[in-house]
């Protein structure tokens, strides 16, 4: 604790005598960061690289995500101080996204190794050394999770993913169990099969052989919603965040990871599931949110 006191001192008394010592110290240092990032490859979900922002045309669907959710959560709840659960958190792309909105601590689960090397790399960079992530399966998380609670839970891109004919209302009530605040969904929803073409992505290859994964449709996950406790449940179109409207409808293509087609034409939102309705901002209440309530 000492040394690291002395060194900091140090370092800003340097800082402030010669900017030059700043950039000597900074530039590689971030130089050295974006060689290994860059180096560990974006074959990931998310291409994160530090010190590059995309803007505009170049956007991906990646970044369109980013922007009309993280609006949308800040809208819809207060993150400042809340722990929370980040369950599928791949390369924890959404928990570091919680982070910066305040969140005091995040656990993310994945079931993939390689994604979780990438979290645990990632979350020393930047400096979030008290998050963890852990490989695990969901269902087995929830089976075993016997001591931690938490204000907010992520559910994103996953529910699709999951096989079918799961128990469904163990998974929600074991969700409800431990959430003492929000549930957030993103996901596709089914109701029209037609829009999702491509039968490969309806398979999980597992080395008990091919499994077909869930298809949800909203009506179901919302009974299941509020089957197992959750008070207020409501539907929100991000997309009335987006502005280059075109460019995010790209080509149209639902499976593409260039465009958020699939948000634009309503076979995807994001659900927010309260356990309380009071926990909902009063303001809102005013606003004609979206269809979720009438289906309860
Ligand atoms: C499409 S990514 C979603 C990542 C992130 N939540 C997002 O919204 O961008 C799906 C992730 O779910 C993980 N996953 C799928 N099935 C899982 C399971 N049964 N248990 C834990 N993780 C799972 C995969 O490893 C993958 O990282």
């Amino acid at each position: 604790m000492l040394l690291k006191k002395i060194i900091n001192r140090t370092i800003n008394t340097m800082l402030s005598i010669s900017p030059a010592f700043f950039f000597m110290i900074k530039l590689p240092y971030w130089g050295l960061v974006n060689i290994i990032i860059r180096w560990w490859g974006s074959t990931g979900l998310h291409s994160i690289r530090v010190g590059e922002f995309k803007g505009g045309a170049s956007k991906t669907r990646s970044s369109y995500r980013e922007d009309m959710l993280l609006k949308t959560m800040m809208l819809l709840l207060d993150i400042r101080g809340k722990s929370c659960l980040d369950l599928a958190c791949n390369d924890g792309f959404w928990s570091f996204r919680l982070a910066r909105l305040g969140a005091k601590s995040v656990k993310g689960i994945d079931m993939n190794r390689d994604v979780l090397v990438k979290a645990n790399f990632l979350k020393h960079v930047y400096d979030y050394p008290g998050f963890r992530f852990v490989k695990q399966d969901i269902f087995n998380f929830l089976s075993n999770n016997k001591r931690d609670s938490f204000d907010i839970i992520l559910l994103l891109s996953v529910l699709y993913h999951l096989p079918k004919g799961s128990n469904w209302e163990f998974f929600f009530s074991s969700l409800s169990k431990i959430n003492s605040e929000c549930l957030i969904i993103d996901s596709r929803w089914h109701e029209d099969m037609s829009y999702w073409p491509d039968p490969k992505q309806g398979i999980l290859k597992t080395k008990k052989g091919i499994i077909k994964k869930w298809q949800p449709t909203r009506a179901e996950v919302i009974k299941h919603l509020y089957n197992s406790g959750y008070e207020h449940v409501v539907e929100v179109d991000s997309t009335v965040f987006i502005q280059d409207k075109e460019g995010a409808y790209g080509n149209g293509d639902p499976y593409s990871l260039e465009n958020i087609s699939d948000y634009m034409t309503n076979h995807r939102s994001l659900i927010f599931a309260y356990k309380k309705k009071d926990f909902m901002p009063a303001a809102l209440e005013k606003i004609k949110i979206e269809k979720a309530e009438r289906e309860k």
